[in-house]
């Protein structure tokens, strides 16, 4: 479901800055985290693991160069910044919670909302990597599942700098995969069900800066590299109804001092 313009240019741009303000105050020197989902270089990378109450940063794969240094700036060298980013920074807590988008979730049958997740992607120019088919409800696991996607176009999103791709009607397929922590503490993904995926029906989702698209947990989706000059950020929330189970095997967990919030404000 794509809703062209729900939110003012103005509030991107107020967003972006505060990225801006976050990656001038990041040291890269600090972590050398790559995220890639065509190398799968995060699983069993406890960067990433931990970061599912905390705010942290993480570069595209090709952003270092052979001796451990970035290519080009911190600032274009980033995959995304993940994950409680709408519970620790005011900026993005006032984006995440507004009055609107309450009553939008509310509006798609959740009841009980918890704001799970939270990812500023950046796809940048030039370095911005693929995307592969997958479904959220892999990594965002609930039982019965629960887990609804937002996600708002900062910049323009087009066929041209890396837009995502769906299938209309494919969120009635089954789940594919599951990400889950073994008990050696390793993590996998696992496949639970062989249904390949669509491999025609796939549209486009441009979207225009400012624009929401809300889709299923089960829905296929991907997005190509951008190879454009033209900057495609993108900044995502991940809703779970709190009434459902929350595995404890599941990638993503807060800490007690970061209870599940839905969207009255903090
Ligand atoms: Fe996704």
């Amino acid at each position: 479901m794509l809703l062209e313009d729900y939110v003012a240019v103005d509030e991107c741009r107020r967003l972006k800055a505060r990225v801006r303000e976050l990656v001038d105050a990041f040291d890269p020197q600090s972590v050398h985290s790559v995220f890639s989902t065509t190398r799968q270089t995060q699983l069993n990378d406890q960067y990433f693991y931990e970061s599912g109450d905390k705010i942290r940063f993480f570069f595209e794969d090709g952003a270092f160069d052979d001796n451990g240094g970035l290519c080009q700036s911190k600032h274009d060298s980033l995959n995304k910044i993940g994950h409680a980013m709408h519970d620790l920074d005011p900026v993005f807590e006032a984006f995440s919670r507004t009055p609107k988008l309450a009553r939008t979730v509310a509006s798609l049958g959740l009841t009980d909302p918890g704001v799970i997740q939270s990812m500023y992607i950046f796809k940048s120019p030039g370095i911005g990597g693929e995307v592969t088919c997958h479904q959220d409800s892999t990594f965002i696991y609930t039982e019965p599942e629960s887990c609804i996607g937002f996600w708002f176009a900062i910049d323009n999103a087009t066929g041209v700098n890396g837009c995502m791709n769906f299938v209309p009607g494919a969120h009635k397929t089954p789940l594919r995969q599951r990400n889950r922590r073994l008990a050696n503490g390793q993590f996998v993904i696992q496949t639970i069900d062989e249904t390949p995926w669509p491999s025609n029906g796939w549209v486009p989702a441009e979207a225009r800066a400012g624009s929401l698209v809300i889709f299923h947990g089960r829905m296929p989706h991907r997005s190509g590299p951008n190879n454009s000059a033209l900057s495609r950020h993108a900044y995502t929330l991940h809703v779970i109804d709190r009434q459902c189970h929350y595995p404890a095997d599941n990638w993503l967990q807060r800490g007690d001092d970061l209870p599940l919030r839905g969207f009255e404000q903090g």
